[in-house]
């Protein structure tokens, strides 16, 4: 696939999804549970972390057993784990950041992957490996949507990902923004819920999230 191809998919998948659960699973059991709980509330394109010993399997496991889930890879730090993404059939994948590896291994990768940037810098190395779509993390504490609109006037070609401190208060300013395409993190299933096995809580709150986007 071409970069311009992969490009193309990622924004069509993230604007399809408009939001992005981003989920951090501690145990195996919890994964497909947790994964149809979001479904069930309307959410279905996950962001699986690797930040946790069971994440591999459990973005397998979502995979096999939520078919109506697409599920994406987040936290990849390295060419290796961009790797494990691509191999667990991931349909995307995030990083919270960059490094010149990273881009090298993803620019070559069929996997559609948005690098994170916090700085016009880290934007300008995305964009210069071919990078349009990139994850802007850690949104609010980076500036929040001032910083936004300004990474916007010289790098009019990006469109953001945010992620980092955005709930249910904020989520309709951040996608009302002309170059956001979708908007990511945990308070879609917040760790105290899954914890418990909440999931009928967790499919309410996906529920009202979705419900508010509509009606603004
Ligand atoms: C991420 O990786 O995108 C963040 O950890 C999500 O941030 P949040 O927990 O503030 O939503």
């Amino acid at each position: 696939m071409t970069m311009a191809a992969k490009q193309e998919k990622l924004t069509a998948l993230f604007a399809a999804a408009g939001v992005i659960p981003v989920l951090t699973i501690e145990r195996l059991e919890d994964a497909v549970p947790l994964a149809k709980a979001l479904v069930g509330g309307g959410v279905r394109t996950l962001e699986v972390t690797l930040r946790t010993k069971v994440a591999v399997e459990a973005a397998k496991a979502i995979i096999a057993e939520v078919p109506e889930a697409i599920v994406g890879i987040g936290t990849i730090l390295s060419p290796g784990d961009l790797a494990r993404a691509a191999a667990l059939g991931a349909k995307f994948g995030i990083s919270p950041g960059l490094t010149p590896e990273l881009l090298q291994a993803a620019g070559a990768s069929e996997l559609p992957f948005a690098p994170g940037i916090a700085t016009a810098s880290e934007l300008m190395q995305a964009l210069a490996h071919g990078f349009e779509v990139v994850k802007f993390f850690p949104a609010e504490q980076a500036g929040g949507i001032k910083a936004l609109r300004a990474l916007a006037g010289p790098f009019s070609n990006a469109r953001f990902c945010p992620t980092g401190g955005i709930g249910e208060a904020n989520v309709g300013t951040w996608l009302a923004e002309p170059n956001v395409i979708a908007a990511g993190g945990s308070w879609l299933c917040p760790a105290s819920e899954v914890r418990s096995g909440n999931w009928a809580r967790i499919t309410a709150i996906c529920e009202q999230t979705m419900r508010s986007l509509k009606a603004a």
